[in-house]
C-alpha cells in the first residue's frame, strides 16, 4: 500500500513536525515500505489524490494536524489514518474542553480559570495565588506557555498567549515532577521523568539535547508508577482516544497525579520521549513503533 507520512503542516509546531515526519518517513523506508513525505498545506486534498495515497501516517503536530481537521479530512476522502479520530483529537487539543472530560472522568485536574480574549484579570482576582502558569488553549510544544511569579508579569504572560488563541487559560502553578505516561495499542507501555534544566519543559528544552534530564522509569514508587499509568489510561479513554498517544502529568511528593494534557500526535522526533518510552519500556525500536502505530491505521 501507498503510504503517505503527512508532516510540516501550518501550526506552530510546523519545524517539530518536519522533524517528527522525516524520521518517520526514514523509518518505514528502512522497512521497505512503499512511503511518501507530504507537506501538508491548504492544497492536501489535492496531493492526497494525485499521489494516490491509500494510508495516511499523520506526523502533524498543532492546530489543523493534531486538532480532528486533517482528520475529517482523511474521513471524506476515506484514507485510513494513524492515531485518533476526529472528535478524540479535537478535545485533546482543546485544553478547556478536555479538562472538563477529565474532571468528569474523576481525573485530578490543576484549577483553572479560562479567559477569552478582551476579558480582564489581575492577580488579586484569582481564585488561587501566584505562581500561575498561562498558556493558549489550543497550542503543543509549550508555545506561548509563561510561568508567572509576580503580579506585574501578569499581563505581560497573558497577551504573549493571547497571540496564539482567543482563549487563555490561567492555571495555578503545582510543584511535582515530571511525568509521562506513553500509550500504545490503547494499553500503558510505561512512564518516564523530565528533569528540564530551563524553569519549566519549555520549547527549547524539548527540543534541544541536553536541555532535559530523563529518567526512565519515571522516579516513583511502585504503586505510584501503577497510578500514574493508569491514570494515563483514564484519560486516553476519557477523551476517547484511539491507539497511541501521550499522557502528560505533575506529580506531587504527596502522590497526587496532576493531570496536564493528552498529545494524541506526541513527537516523534530523535529527543521525544514516546520513542523513548516505547524502545525502554516495551523493547520496541523507532522503526518497530513507526511500526505498530502504523497497523493501527483505519478510518
Ligand atoms: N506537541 C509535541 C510535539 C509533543 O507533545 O510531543
Ligand atoms: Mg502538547
Amino acid at each position: 500500500k501507498k503510504i503517505g507520512v503527512l508532516m510540516g503542516g501550518l501550526s506552530a509546531e510546523r519545524d517539530v513536525s518536519l522533524k517528527s515526519g522525516l524520521a518517520v518517513h526514514q523509518a518505514l523506508l528502512a522497512m521497505g515500505y512503499d512511503s511518501t513525505a507530504i507537506d501538508v498545506r491548504s492544497e492536501v486534498a489535492n496531493m492526497l489524490r494525485d499521489e494516490k495515497i491509500e494510508v495516511a501516517f499523520i506526523a502533524l503536530h498543532g492546530r489543523y494536524g493534531e486538532d480532528g481537521c486533517i482528520q475529517g479530512l482523511l474521513e471524506l476522502m476515506q484514507i485510513p489514518y494513524t492515531g485518533s479520530g476526529v472528535l478524540a483529537s479535537a478535545l485533546a487539543m482543546h485544553k478547556l474542553y478536555s479538562k472538563q472530560a477529565f474532571a468528569a472522568a474523576g481525573l485530578t485536574i490543576t484549577p483553572y480559570l479560562a479567559l477569552r480574549r478582551g476579558d480582564t484579570c489581575s492577580a488579586e482576582t484569582l481564585p488561587f495565588g501566584l505562581p500561575v502558569v498561562v498558556k493558549p488553549v489550543q497550542e503543543g510544544s509549550s508555545v506561548g506557555v509563561s510561568i508567572v511569579k509576580k503580579a506585574e508579569d501578569l499581563q505581560a504572560a497573558l497577551d504573549e498567549a493571547f497571540r496564539y488563541d482567543e482563549l487563555v487559560l490561567v492555571e495555578q502553578y503545582i510543584k511535582g515532577q515530571e511525568v509521562q505516561v506513553g500509550i500504545l495499542d490503547n494499553q500503558p507501555i510505561g512512564a518516564i521523568e523530565i528533569v528540564p534544566k530551563n524553569e519549566f519543559y519549555d520549547f527549547e528544552a524539548k527540543y534541544s539535547d541536553g536541555m532535559a534530564e530523563h529518567f526512565f522509569p519515571a522516579r516513583l514508587d511502585a504503586a505510584l508508577y501503577e497510578k500514574v499509568q493508569q491514570q494515563g489510561l483514564k484519560a486516553h479513554q476519557a477523551l476517547g482516544c484511539d491507539g497511541y498517544c501521550r499522557v502528560d502529568f505533575l506529580v506531587t511528593e504527596t502522590g497526587d497525579c496532576y493531570l496536564l494534557e493528552v498529545n494524541t500526535l506526541p513527537g516523534m522526533t530523535a529527543l521525544s520521549l514516546l520513542p523513548e518510552i516505547a524502545q525502554k519500556g516495551a523493547g520496541l525500536s523507532f522503526e518497530q513503533l513507526v511500526e505498530r502505530i502504523l497497523t493501527s491505521a483505519s478510518t
